[in-house]
């Protein structure tokens, strides 16, 4: 298992290509399999969670190769319609297979997502809108069965934004008989990215972004060759990251509507912000302001997946922060860590407290979850003296080459191996 060995307080200056979009790319694959045609993925990101999206769909009996940082999938000869347990256990986007599952062959099994451990994640939103098209549903020893002679449209009423049971809906109902009209649906970005490349498929699907997104089932989709969009948490560790240490972060790729509540907090802090097309460019002294408050909320509120950062950057600022998480019960995991590098934060239930210190110092720690390592990365680029990140198999789930765009941006990391 590696490890990052962090000599903090270096000033950050430069420039970050974003990847595509994590959240953006899995749903992709799992509409791969929904035409037997090609579909390729440009600008896939070489992280670990993609990794696995490929080894299910090869599970299947498709056929998926890299090259030059694109993924083609051809699954005309896919067969099967079972997941082992092994694979979703690893990645819990693999539910989105429910629903193309069901499509292309009217079956599937999977076993019970794994994913970060982060809180409960049910999947009961899931499994009541796929039964509202006409599916039949059995759980045994931790398995899911899923089946169905016809796939029927339907209305269905969400009743929270959820961003995995929306784009489940989407991909069971694409090819459906007649229109389903889905209320209450998430409006993430990367759901109206969905949109687009069924879309670019030959499905008619409208409204993402919305609360109500409507789907005429097509009888066929074709291939379709596409890039994703690039990935706003990513941009937004860039920049958190450029507050905490000073300098000036320029991320390339995501416009500022995306994440304009994090523009807007990154400016509360202190910083300067400056955007232009889908640059966006942030200037700290490296003297900051707390945050009065945080709170987590489904798109377009402040992302859940930015929440750890912003506890990291917050822990080095002056003043105090409450940072409340309303999206998964416990995101707060890495808090023992940051407190090892000594941040005062106090948590109870959904809320931490944060006394923001001066300095946070170097210490050992370990990367429990995927956005959580992001924050403990911050947080030892900002700090005095060496940090040694322990584990990075979460980290590598979602970041790829993070050690190179920080080293690019003059930053001390290297990654070794234990
Ligand atoms: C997706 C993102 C994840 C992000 C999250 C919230 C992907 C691959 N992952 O996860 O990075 O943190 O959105 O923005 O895109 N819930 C239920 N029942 C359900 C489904 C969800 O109660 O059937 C609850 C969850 O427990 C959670 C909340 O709804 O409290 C949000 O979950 P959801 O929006 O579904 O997140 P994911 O799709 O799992």
């Amino acid at each position: 298992m590696d490890k990052y060995v962090i000599d903090g307080g270096k000033q950050l200056h430069g420039s970050v290509m974003l990847q595509s979009a994590k959240n953006a790319v899995l749903p992709l694959f799992a509409a791969s399999i929904l035409t037997e045609k090609r579909v390729v993925i440009r600008d896939a990101p070489n992280i670990s969670d993609v990794t696995c999206m490929a080894q299910i769909l090869r599970e299947l009996g498709a056929e998926v190769s890299f090259s030059d940082g694109n993924v083609t999938i051809d699954s005309a000869n896919a067969s099967c319609h079972e997941i082992s347990s092994a694979l979703t256990k690893e990645l819990r986007s693999s539910v989105f297979m429910l629903g193309s599952l069901l499509t292309r062959f009217r079956r599937a099994l999977i076993a019970y997502p794994g994913g970060c451990d982060i809180g409960l994640r049910p999947i009961d939103l899931h499994l009541n809108a796929l039964k509202r098209l006409g599916v039949t549903i059995s759980e045994r020893d931790g398995f899911i069965f899923c089946a169905c002679d016809r796939l029927r449209g339907a209305e269905i009423l969400l009743d929270f934004p959820s961003v995995g049971a929306t784009e489940n809906i989407l991909l069971a109902a694409v090819k459906a008989e007649g229109r389903t009209v889905l209320t209450g649906a998430a409006k993430e970005p990367e759901i109206v990215d969905l949109q687009n490349f069924l879309n670019a498929m030959g499905a008619r699907v409208a409204g993402a972004g919305t609360d109500v997104i409507e789907i005429e089932g097509v009888k066929e989709l074709h291939g379709v060759t596409y890039r994703p969009i690039r990935d706003r948490i990513e941009a937004g560790t860039y920049l958190f990251a450029g507050a905490a240490c000073g300098g000036e972060v320029e991320t390339i790729g995501v416009t500022p509507e995306n994440i304009r509540l994090l523009l807007h907090k990154l400016r509360e802090n202190g910083c300067k912000v400056h955007v232009k097309n889908d640059k966006i460019r942030v200037e700290s002294n490296g003297r900051l302001r707390c945050n009065r408050r945080i709170e987590t909320m489904p798109f377009p509120g402040f992302p859940t997946d930015l929440q750890a950062q912003a506890t990291a950057l917050n822990a080095s600022c002056e003043g105090c922060a409450l940072i409340v998480e309303n999206l998964f019960e416990t995101r707060f995991k890495y808090v023992p860590e940051l407190q090892k590098m000594g941040a005062d934060i106090e948590v109870k239930g959904r809320t931490a407290f944060v006394r923001g210190v001066k300095r946070l110092h170097g210490a050992r720690v370990v990367a429990g979850d995927l956005r959580g390592g992001a924050a403990l990365v911050i947080a030892a680029l900002g700090a005095e003296g060496t940090t040694e990140v322990l584990d990075l198999s979460h980290i590598d789930r979602g970041y790829a080459d993070l050690r190179e765009k920080f080293r690019a941006l003059g930053a001390e990391i290297r990654r070794v191996r234990v």
